[in-house]
C-alpha cells in the first residue's frame, strides 16, 4: 500500500478501535484526542507494510499498529508537557496538557504507554510468537522513557556518545519494533530487522531535529526552534545544518538498501518514494 493512502485506510479502523475501549467516557475523549488529532502514522505504515509483504493476516498488523500509534502519541503527551519539552502545539492541535490541564495529560500518558502491552498481549498468534513480541515490545516501550530521561537531564553537555544513545532510545527503539514485529509474527529471524529499525529511527530524528531549526509551525503542526531555545542536544551541536540533512540521508536510504536486500522491495520502494515527505512534514 502506498503511504498516501494508509492513513485514509488506517485512520477510521483506528477510530473505531479506541471508541470501542470499554473505559470511562470522559477518560476515553482524553484519551482519543491526541491519536486522533492527526500525525503521519509512518509506524503503523511500516508494521503494515513490511507485515503485508511477508503475508501476515492483516487484522493482526493493524492491531499491532494501533498498539505502536497509542503509545506514541502518549509519549508525545508526556513530551510535551511543561516540566519536559513545554510544547503548546501538536499535529496542529493544541498540545494534550493546554486542552485538558497537566494532571489529565499525565494521566492519559500514562494510560496510553501502557495500553499497547495489553493490546499486544491479546494478538491471535500463538504463545512462543506472543511471548516474543511482547517481550521485545516491554524492552523498546522502556527505552523510549530512559531516551527521554537522558533527553532532558543531560542536554548541557555535547557529547557525540550520549547523542546517539538518546537517539536509540527515545526514537529509534519503536522503529526497531515496527521492523522486527512483522519477522517475529512470521516466526523468522528479526536480528536484522532490528538493526535496521534503529538505523531507520536514528535518520527520522536527525530529520525531526533537522526540521525543528528551519522548517514552520505550518508544516510541522509543532513548535519549531524550541531544540536551539531549551539548549537541547542535537546534531546540530555537533555539525552544520547540510551536514546534518546529508548524515541523515545516507542513513536513511543506507537502511532501506538493507530493507530490499531482506526481500521487501515494495516497502524499501515506498520508504525511499517519501523520504523528501518525511524530510519536510
Ligand atoms: C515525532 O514523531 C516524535 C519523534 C520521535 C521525532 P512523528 O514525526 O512521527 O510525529 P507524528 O506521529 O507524525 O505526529
Ligand atoms: C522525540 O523527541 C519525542 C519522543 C520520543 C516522545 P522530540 O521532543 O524531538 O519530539 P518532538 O519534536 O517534540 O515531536
Ligand atoms: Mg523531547
Ligand atoms: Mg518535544
Ligand atoms: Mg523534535
Amino acid at each position: 500500500m502506498q503511504f498516501n493512502v494508509f492513513k485514509d485506510f488506517f485512520n477510521p479502523k483506528f477510530e473505531l478501535f479506541l471508541r470501542d475501549l470499554k473505559i470511562n467516557e470522559d477518560f476515553l475523549e482524553m484519551l482519543i484526542y491526541t491519536p486522533l488529532a492527526g500525525g503521519k502514522r509512518l509506524r503503523p505504515f511500516i508494521i503494515f507494510s513490511i507485515g503485508k509483504e511477508l503475508g501476515i493476516e492483516q487484522e493482526i498488523l493493524e492491531r499491532v499498529g494501533f498498539a505502536v500509534e497509542i503509545f506514541h502519541s502518549g509519549s508525545l503527551i508526556h513530551d510535551d508537557l511543561p516540566s519536559i519539552d513545554d510544547d503548546r502545539l501538536r499535529r496542529g492541535k493544541k498540545t494534550h496538557h493546554v486542552k485538558f490541564g497537566e494532571d489529565n495529560a499525565i494521566l492519559t500518558g500514562d494510560y496510553s504507554m501502557l495500553l499497547p502491552v495489553k493490546i499486544l498481549n491479546s494478538l491471535p498468534v500463538n504463545s512462543e510468537i506472543s511471548k516474543k513480541i511482547v517481550a521485545l515490545w516491554i524492552d523498546c516501550s522502556l527505552n523510549v522513557v530512559l531516551g527521554e530521561y537522558l533527553d532532558v537531564k543531560m542536554n548541557k553537555v555535547p557529547n557525540k556518545e550520549l547523542l546517539k544513545d538518546i537517539y536509540i532510545l527515545k526514537t529509534a527503539a519503536l522503529f526497531k519494533f515496527c521492523f522486527a514485529a512483522p519477522f517475529i509474527l512470521k516466526d523468522q529471524k528479526y536480528d536484522e530487522p532490528e538493526k535496521i529499525g534503529t538505523d531507520f529511527g536514528i535518520s527520522f530524528q536527525l530529520l525531526d531535529d533537522i526540521k525543528d531549526e528551519i522548517s514552520s509551525s505550518e508544516v510541522l503542526g509543532k513548535t519549531p526552534g524550541k531544540d536551539k531555545k531549551q539548549n537541547k542536544l542535537t546534531i546540530l551541536k555537533f555539525v552544520s545544518l547540510n551536514e546534518a540533512k546529508k548524515t541523515a540521508k545516507e542513513i536513511y536510504f543506507n537502511s532501506l538498501k538493507r530493507v530490499s536486500i531482506l526481500g521487501l522491495k515494495e516497502t524499501s520502494q515506498e520508504l525511499r518514494s517519501i523520504f523528501d515527505l518525511i524530510e519536510i512534514s
